[in-house]
């Protein structure tokens, strides 16, 4: 009777001790967000509403505050998800992000173009600029609380991107949209936000670019690393050594669309860009059925590490962000590779925490 008393007692300090959200599991040390897609915030899918409303306290807009989505012709914008997206946040007291205004994909062709389909001049592609900045960062002033202002402006070489912004403004126009940003919200934080930075040369290339933004005024909060990592890469000192070399330029380091892809490699590079497409040849969708247990540990493992390495960064870091709720909502079942079945996440089909989860709160506690 004694023992059995004692044994439930053990049971309910243990229990108390490890909170069950990550929400609160990572409390006072960083945010804890994920990407919501248009489904979730219009209440459509309430068993990830719940999981949204149960885990995180920051969200990010998948696709609805893109270019291409908010602003889709020269005079229309598209507000209305975007309203919906920001009330989802609000109703659940969320830090809410805005992502993102000036990226080269999922924007439209007559962005860069004139009425006739010529290039624009430098100075026409400014004012068209800051009038979206203007109108898009002005509506959700006091209420989006931080914008990627600049999307992936770097090439793997540590080059600029020849993206249509650098090659019709000039290499200042990532200090445009910054400016353009402050501007029209002065409270929001403004981050640049890209993939593989942890690779040696980008890196060196974005922070020889953040460097130059600092010295020239540009009000840049944080960089976010997107980490659409695999199981074996980045390797985690390299994930580490990123997250210090940022910091000691004096921003923040956001992990801002944090995935881990299970599944065999089709791409010829690990990238992120979403342009990418590669066949998908025999054996490249080998989990249709379910992830066998051996994999479902080894990402558990693969997320725990990365949760420490977070964590040992606390001091930087101030946001991780999830890109998705459950396995089903990724976009890594369509990239780079159409019609896969992943498992990139924190929670499966149906909804249900996986050993990752839980891996991933124990770190907390250790
Ligand atoms: C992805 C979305 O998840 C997809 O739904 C969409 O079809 C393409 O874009 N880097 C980014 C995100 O900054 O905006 C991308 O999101 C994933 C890669």
């Amino acid at each position: 009777m004694k023992s059995l008393a004692i044994v439930i007692l053990t049971a309910a300090a243990a229990q108390a001790q490890t909170a069950s959200t990550l929400k609160d599991a990572f409390r006072g040390v960083f945010r804890v967000g994920a990407a919501v897609n248009q489904a979730q915030f219009e209440e459509r899918d309430p068993a990830g509403g719940r999981i949204i409303a149960a885990q995180f306290n920051t969200i990010s807009p998948e696709n609805v505050l893109k270019w291409q989505a908010i602003h889709p012709r020269p005079d229309v914008y598209n507000f209305e998800p975007a309203d919906e997206y920001v009330a989802f946040g609000e109703k659940h007291q969320m830090f809410i992000i805005g992502h993102c205004l000036v990226w080269h994909s999922q924007t439209p062709r007559w962005v860069f173009e004139d009425a006739d389909g010529k290039p624009l001049t430098r100075d026409v592609l400014l004012d068209r600029m800051h009038d979206h900045i203007k109108t898009v960062v002005g509506r959700y002033r006091g209420r989006i609380a931080g914008w990627d202002v600049v999307n992936e402006a770097v090439n793997e070489d540590g080059t600029m991107r020849q993206s249509p912004w650098y090659k019709i403004i000039g290499d200042d126009f990532l200090l445009k949209a910054f400016q353009f940003a402050h501007e029209a919200d002065p409270q929001a934080e403004l981050y640049y936000n890209d993939y593989n930075l942890e690779n040696e040369a980008k890196r060196k290339g974005a922070l020889a670019l953040i460097r130059k933004l600092k010295s020239a005024g540009a009000p840049v909060t944080a960089i976010g690393l997107q980490d659409h990592d695999k199981l074996d890469t980045p390797p985690l000192r390299q994930e580490a050594d990123t997250i210090e070399a940022f910091h000691a330029l004096g921003v923040k380091v956001n992990i801002t669309e944090l995935d881990v892809d299970v599944l065999p490699r089709t791409a010829r590079q690990n990238t992120a860009d979403v342009s990418v497409t590669a066949a998908g040849g025999a054996g490249s969708n080998p989990y249709v059925e379910g992830l066998p247990d051996e994999m479902q540990q080894a990402l558990a493992k693969r997320y725990a590490d990365l949760f420490r390495v977070f964590l040992e960064h606390r001091d930087a870091i101030t946001r991780v962000t999830f890109w998705g709720i459950t396995d089903g909502d990724s976009w890594l079942n369509n990239f780079p590779t159409r019609g896969r079945t992943n498992y990139p996440l924190l929670f499966d089909r149906q909804g249900r925490a996986k050993p990752a989860f839980d891996a991933v709160i124990r770190t907390a506690s250790q």
